[in-house]
């Protein structure tokens, strides 16, 4: 049985100043979960918000939330976004490798590596699980699929369809056979995110995603409610 196809409303496109509405809207629209993207100006050139709109977010409604994390030493932070409400804590796997050197100083990027430390990543694994929580390791597009001996540990993985740090980018076709490739070995959930569309939305469910996180074309749509409705459908190909 394939993973049901879940849409992941990621609120950086949302109307912050009137996010209980807004949650209400994507609930209304028939989202599964929300998807919280927290920057801090190091991991990605942006900065965006942290505990305390989890914590908001996490008021308004009983749905998953995910909170990924874009910043460095994520494992300083897991027990903060744990106690915020997030239900999948999703870490990135370039804070556990040796950044290449053309990302390694400050203000360059996108990050990138070519390998990571499994042992340092698996204890922020497990931190997340003894926490209650399920554990998602994102790879951006330009760091190898190297996450194959945590794999057993993972609930999830993402696949990084930009280089992080805002939204309405365009999607990189080269996810594709990256989540192909990954479908292959790994049973549990693959999200893919960035640049998730009409167009691009089944190319990633067809490759074997089953977790599509969205802001731009689900919160820049006329009729929301449609939008989930096309998105579940792809998984019933
Ligand atoms: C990018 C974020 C994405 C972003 C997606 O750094 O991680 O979650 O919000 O935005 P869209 O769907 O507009 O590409
Ligand atoms: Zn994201």
């Amino acid at each position: 049985m394939p993973n049901p196809i879940k849409i992941n409303a990621s609120i950086l496109c949302a109307d912050f100043t009137k996010l209980g509405d807004e949650i209400k809207r994507c609930e209304d629209a028939g989202v599964d979960m929300f998807h919280v993207d927290v920057m801090d100006g190091h991991f990605v050139p942006n900065i965006t918000v942290g505990q305390i709109i989890v914590q908001a977010v996490r008021s308004v409604t009983k749905l998953p939330i995910e909170a990924h994390l874009m910043i460095e030493h994520p494992g300083m932070y897991i027990d903060s976004f744990a106690e915020a409400g997030a239900d999948i804590i999703s870490i990135q796997a370039e804070c556990y490798g040796q950044l290449r050197p053309q990302c390694r100083g400050l203000g360059q990027f996108p990050k990138e590596v070519d390998s990571i430390d499994a042992a340092r990543a698996g204890k922020d694994i497990l931190r997340i699980k003894e926490k209650g929580k399920r554990a998602f390791m994102v790879l951006n597009p330009g760091t190898p699929l190297c996450v194959d001996a945590l794999l057993n540990d993972l609930d999830g993985v993402m696949i990084m369809s930009v280089n992080p740090g805002f939204a309405r980018q365009k999607f990189m076709p080269a996810a594709i056979p990256r989540i192909q490739d990954l479908r292959r070995k790994f049973s549990g959930d693959i999200e893919v995110d960035g640049g998730v569309n009409e167009v691009t939305a089944p190319e990633a469910v067809k490759a074997g995603a089953n977790i599509l996180a969205t802001a731009s074309y689900f919160f820049g749509a006329s009729r929301p409610r449609d939008v989930v409705y096309f998105l579940k459908r792809l998984g019933e190909r």
